[in-house]
């Protein structure tokens, strides 16, 4: 489709393969699958749930929000809140921050939170910058309260100022009558994404630690947004963290957006690596810009 290589995608991202929704299948049909493997892994049936927050930029349609197509699809009773959040690449950080601000504060006991996203609905595959790096999926966690807090700290931030850099410049307001083939499709200034990306996630990684007063070696794993393997590496280069310590799954999922880090972590977990009771920063950078951290203990 675009003049490129196999060889420069591994070399320049360290994507090797990622999945592409099938014809006619939709953010909530990658996000229910993922919601009742985070439902069956913690024992919890649909109906005992009492919030959905689904983190995406690529909804199944305006409205209603796809966490309400998602309620539906699960059978979890009407009196749930249910919501999306669109914060692009940073989305499940986010998602996670409310859902947990929620039940700290009694307005929910057990919470969805879901990342999921159709990007190659948004690839303009003619931009060879671009169209080799997006995948599709979709990652979930189930938060219940507890007398011990799992969440144990979370910053958030954005700057509208930057939004030039990475957006899809087309929505509403200016008229579906009006779309071109390629008006809807994700714009990217790579290079200064990345350079944002690195600085702000480090800053963000060294101010975790300080607030919580830990040092790196108290973080048993690193659990990044999946844009690029050199992002991570240059992450973990200036904060000091060995990648042994960094979960990375861009090698086989490309960047999925909001769904790159539960989709990471769900992978962490089933092999073995991430263990009850560590102590995880999961961070992400996006469109926005948007970025933020948690601090989970699992
Ligand atoms: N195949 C071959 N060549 C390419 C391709 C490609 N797919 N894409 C770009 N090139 C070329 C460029 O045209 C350029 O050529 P030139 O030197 O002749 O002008 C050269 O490769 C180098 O381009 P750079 O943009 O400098 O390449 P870079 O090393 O920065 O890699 C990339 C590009 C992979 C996009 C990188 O900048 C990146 O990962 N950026 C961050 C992305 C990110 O984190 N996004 C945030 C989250 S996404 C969200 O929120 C929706």
């Amino acid at each position: 489709m675009v003049e490129t290589s196999d060889a420069w995608i591994r070399e320049r991202t360290g994507i090797i393969e990622r999945h592409i929704a099938a014809d006619g299948e939709t953010c909530s049909d990658l996000a229910v699958v993922a919601a009742q493997r985070a439902l069956e892994a913690a024992g919890i049936a649909g109906r005992e749930v009492d919030l959905v927050v689904l983190a995406t930029s690529t909804p199944d349609q305006v409205f209603p929000s796809t966490a309400c197509l998602i309620q539906e699809r699960l059978d979890i009773p009407g009196k749930t809140i249910a919501f999306d959040i669109a914060a692009a690449c940073c989305g499940f950080i986010y998602a996670l921050d409310v859902a947990d601000r929620f039940i700290r504060t009694g307005g929910a006991r057990r919470a969805l939170v879901i990342g999921a996203e159709t990007f190659s609905r948004i690839l303009n595959w003619e931009d060879r910058t671009t169209c080799v790096l997006f995948g599709d999926g979709a990652g979930a966690v189930l938060l219940e309260a507890a007398d011990e807090p799992g969440v144990l700290s979370t910053q958030l931030y954005a700057d509208g100022r930057q939004q030039a850099l990475l957006n899809v410049p087309w929505g509403i307001s200016q008229g579906y009558e009006r779309l071109t083939p390629t008006s809807g499709k994700i714009t990217m200034r790579g290079n200064d994404v990345f350079k944002a990306a690195v600085r702000s996630m480090g800053a963000l990684v060294d101010e975790t630690l300080q607030a919580n007063d830990l040092a790196r070696e108290d973080v048993d794993w690193l659990v990044p947004h999946q844009a690029n393997i050199r992002i991570m590496a240059a992450l973990a280069r200036k904060l000091g963290f060995s990648m042994e310590q960094v979960i990375v799954t861009a090698d086989r999922h490309g960047n999925t957006s909001a769904a790159s880090v539960p989709l990471a972590l769900d992978v962490a977990v089933r092999d073995g690596r991430i263990q009850r009771g560590q102590l995880l920063l999961l961070e992400a950078f996006g469109a926005g810009f948007t970025w933020g951290s948690a601090l989970v203990r699992y």
